[in-house]
């Protein structure tokens, strides 16, 4: 066999990638990415392995979210800082619900190219290319904009680096330490979730008091100040993952240098594609959109390729099938894993199998079909015994109005109000948090049920 190497995937069949048309320029782009430092580190993918391996055996939870794509107008600390508060606030709900760690995982600092269901785009009888996400063309309607520049590349590049710099000094500098667990709902806007959270924050108030009344404080410090945070995105664009692609000298083995987690879209997940041929060769943990077209034979085929050696914290299976759906696709799929034997993570993104047209015109994610997803999917899993991992979110900390309901019931007419996602319809603050502490109360009745059993 001979050895994979980061351009195998040029031989291979690729689809939803831009052709771009200055050859030269590409070229340039891929060369100067090629000689710039990696964003993230093989130590810290290894690292969010080992925590993956733990969310595929239980004694873990995976919280993945963020934009559906992030943009070059949006790039500001104060959304990264938005966003990474919110999930934080949501990691502090789920924890208490299960009673287990939450790993965090962003879509941020590298989640830029967007695949789309159609090549081209046709507004008042104009047709131009589909907007592609800023790593790749212009978001404007106009026949400039959505011509692909290369160039994209090295602003996307300096945009992941700002980002992931931001998210290391949030992480480590004392804004995410556990004291501050009150400090995060400053600037929240009145609601029934916000209140919710203010109690649950006095509770975890009193029990740190607790323990630095009882001195324990002091050895759990390092944990309590500081928290873990990973970013990831869809590995779409080859030719920036390529040139991102490092060899990591402690293990020998490649690392996909531009985010800690890539995932492999639901359309771009042929076994014999381009997307799969890269992935397979990287060692970072990778995810796999599962939608309704998921066959158990690509499932398979899938799985040996992108793990042979079957390592736990490998691969993560992103259901997306939508509300009404999990039924009839998740308990075929679990079954195919059971067959294989094979070690995974099930995570639920229950965003993309749920987008409509509103009757006002905007694409929109009604609220109640996001947390059916998620019920159906926590429903199968404890029903064949499986372990439910995680969920999967487009959010933001924003308080846009891109889905609709939640117990601050955004209607169809709000839309319009502040919708501004350059791509799908997120989930706002209050949206986020709703559904956390709705799927800490799955988590916590399942724990329950399982220590019912446990005593029988
Ligand atoms: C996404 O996660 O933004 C996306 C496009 O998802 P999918 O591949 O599942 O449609
Ligand atoms: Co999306």
């Amino acid at each position: 066999m001979t050895e994979w190497q980061k351009s195998d995937w040029r031989n291979k069949p690729r689809v939803q990638m831009p052709e771009y048309t200055d050859g030269a320029k590409l070229n340039a782009v891929e060369a100067k990415l090629a000689s710039y430092p990696p964003l993230v580190f093989a130590g810290e993918a290894r690292r969010l392995r080992d925590k993956l391996a733990a969310v595929s055996r239980g004694d873990a939870f995976l919280l993945q979210g963020g934009d559906c794509a992030e943009s070059f107008a949006e790039f500001s600390a104060d959304n990264i800082r938005d966003t990474f508060k919110v999930m934080l606030q949501m990691a502090m709900v789920l924890t208490y619900g299960a009673k287990v760690p939450v790993v965090k995982v962003g879509r941020m600092a590298g989640q830029m190219a967007k695949p789309r269901s159609a090549p081209t785009e046709t507004i008042s009888g104009v047709e131009l290319p589909s907007y592609r996400g800023d790593i790749v063309n212009g978001f404007d309607f106009t026949p400039e904009a959505r011509i692909p520049d290369a160039d994209r590349m090295l602003q996307a590049y300096t945009q992941a680096a700002a980002t992931l710099n931001l998210l290391r000094a949030f992480s480590t500098g004392g804004y995410a330490d556990v004291h501050k667990v009150h400090a995060w709902t400053l600037g929240f806007t009145a609601s029934p979730e916000a209140e919710r959270y203010r109690e649950l924050a006095n509770r975890i108030s009193d029990t740190l008091d607790f323990m630095e009344a009882a001195g324990i404080r002091d050895e759990a410090s390092h944990a309590m100040q500081t928290v873990d945070f990973y970013t990831s995105h869809e590995a779409l664009l080859l030719e920036y993952e390529e040139a991102l692609c490092r060899l990591d000298s402690t293990s020998g083995k490649w690392l996909a240098g531009s985010g800690h987690m890539i995932w492999i879209g639901d359309r771009t997940r042929q076994p014999d594609g381009a997307h799969v041929e890269f992935c397979k060769g990287v060692q970072n943990p990778i995810g796999l959109k599962c939608g309704p077209s998921m066959t158990t034979g690509h499932l398979k085929s899938l799985m040996n390729t992108l793990n042979p050696n079957n390592e736990a914290g490998r691969l993560t299976l992103i259901a997306r099938f939508g509300a009404g759906n999990v039924g009839e696709h998740l308990p075929r799929l679990i079954k195919a894993v059971q067959e294989e034997g094979a070690n995974v993570v099930w995570t639920c993104d229950p965003m993309h199998g749920n987008t409509i047209k509103s009757s006002t015109g905007y694409k929109t994610r009604p609220f109640d079909s996001v947390l059916r997803e998620v019920r159906d999917f926590f429903g199968v899993h404890n029903a064949e015994g499986t372990i439910p991992g995680g969920v999967h979110f487009e959010m933001t900390g924003k308080d846009v109005t891109e889905c609709t309901g939640g117990v601050r019931a955004v209607t169809d007419e709000d839309l319009s109000d502040r919708y501004h996602t350059a791509c799908d319809p997120r989930l706002n603050a209050s949206q986020s948090l709703e559904l956390a502490f709705l799927v800490a109360e799955e988590l916590s009745s399942r724990r329950e049920g399982l220590a019912r059993a446990a005593g029988q």
